[in-house]
């Protein structure tokens, strides 16, 4: 028990943002094991009234993966950093570097998360569901990245036509996208910005 306390621990604390990603594919076999432990780590997540509400979709289609990324970048309008104020210097997000054109960073793998529409806690389910799938991936050395807000990459004809392909039901709605990938083999794993101080208070 000690043990496990101490690797859940770890993971949680090595967990990084990863928006830069190894350019080649993962070997297959390796990656389809890989990814089977992370969506079941997404599969096991806590769900509102236990309904498992969440569906992954998990696209591996590089074409279709950077073609989405690109609408939902070009359909967020984010604040741009500043001096003082920005996401990451070392894994740069859509809203550090105005040049980056795709939203999801040409990660080889992006699971779009669909929730209910008419569900109060679809987004919730998800956000869960994606965390436990993040500790998984870092647990395995995969790097992960939550992308809020999933449905505008959707908002246009290509990603409408998308979704039927994809077949998912007219009253399921993108809530996030999870993005997964080996890191880039030089880059150094992120350090953590410091924690704000005060967040925590006992009464
Ligand atoms: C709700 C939510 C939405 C996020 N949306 C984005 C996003 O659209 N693009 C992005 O690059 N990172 C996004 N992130 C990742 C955060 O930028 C990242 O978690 C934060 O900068 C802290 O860094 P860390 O994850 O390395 O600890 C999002 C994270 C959360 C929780």
């Amino acid at each position: 028990m000690e043990n496990r306390k101490h690797a859940v621990m770890e993971t949680i604390l090595h967990r990084r943002s990863i928006r830069r990603f190894a350019p080649e594919q993962v070997r297959e076999e390796e990656l389809q094991q890989i990814l089977q432990q992370i969506l079941q780590a997404g599969l096991y997540a806590p769900s509102a009234g236990g309904r498992q509400g969440p569906i992954f979709v998990v696209s591996q289609d590089r074409a279709v993966n950077v073609r989405l990324g690109r609408i939902k970048r070009a359909n967020s309008h984010p604040r741009m950093a500043t001096a003082s104020s920005y996401v990451s210097r070392e894994q740069p997000s859509i809203a550090d570097d105005p040049g980056i054109t795709d939203a999801f960073y040409g990660a080889p793998t992006v699971i779009t998360l669909f929730g209910p529409k008419n569900f109060l806690f679809a987004a919730e389910d998800c956000a869960v569901a994606a965390e436990n799938m993040m500790l998984a991936a870092d647990a395995l050395g995969v790097g992960s990245c939550y992308i809020g807000q999933g449905w505008p990459a959707f908002d246009d004809p290509f990603g409408q036509e998308t979704l039927g392909r994809w077949g998912i039901p007219a009253d399921y709605y993108a809530v996030m996208q999870l993005l997964l990938g080996y890191p880039k083999a030089d880059d150094a794993h992120p350090t953590p910005k410091p924690r704000k101080e005060g967040r925590i208070l006992r009464v």
